[in-house]
């Protein structure tokens, strides 16, 4: 059997360490893990696509087997394009399993060859989302538990309190 590619896929604006609990668990299970980070101007991400790429290259630069690529357009095209047959999402509630369960059989659909495997992140992260962290640091709540050490001082130039009375 030929070495399975598989990715992960996600908008990460920012990457949390819910996130990155994922990729470290995933990087063991594959011998080859792409982060596929998603340009997604649905959701109107705050920080651009290269910004996030870089700050989860940052905060997985310890795992050898980790690449990490933005992505425009289908994620199906994308593991497509990259040899990519299964694709890891992170499921951190029953809401969560529904939705996952639901783009699954959509992706399974336009491309047969793509498998969705859904990993469960530890407990402690499991109420984590990018939106709430950047809520919290814009509150004056600590970040250091919330996401990767790289992030914290990006996280806090744009989000922290000194940077919303500056927008003001
Ligand atoms: N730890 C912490 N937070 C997590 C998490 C984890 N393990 N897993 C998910 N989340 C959070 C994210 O932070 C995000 O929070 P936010 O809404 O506050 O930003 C939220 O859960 C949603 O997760 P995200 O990883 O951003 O996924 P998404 O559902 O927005 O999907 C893409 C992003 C890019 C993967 C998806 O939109 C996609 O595949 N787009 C391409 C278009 C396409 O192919 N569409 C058809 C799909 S069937």
């Amino acid at each position: 059997m030929s070495s399975i590619i598989a990715a992960y896929s996600g908008t990460f604006d920012p990457i949390t360490l819910g996130h990155n609990d994922i990729i470290h668990r995933a990087a063991r299970m594959f011998p080859q893990l792409i982060v596929a980070v998603g340009l997604n101007p649905a959701k109107n991400p705050r920080f651009s696509l290269e910004e996030r790429c870089e700050l989860v290259r940052a905060a997985s630069g310890d795992l050898p087997n980790v690449e990490v690529k933005g992505f425009e357009g289908l994620v199906v095209d994308f593991a497509r394009d990259n040899g990519v047959t299964v694709l890891v999402r992170g499921v951190r509630t029953v809401g969560d399993v529904d939705y996952e369960k639901q783009m699954a059989v959509m992706n399974r659909d336009l491309y047969p060859q793509l498998d969705t495997v859904m990993l469960a992140p530890s407990p402690e992260y499991a109420h984590l989302s990018s939106s709430l962290v950047r809520e919290l640091t814009s509150l004056g709540a600590p970040v250091a538990k919330l996401v990767p050490k790289p992030v914290v001082p990006v996280l806090l130039e744009r989000f922290g309190r000194k940077a919303s009375r500056r927008t003001r």
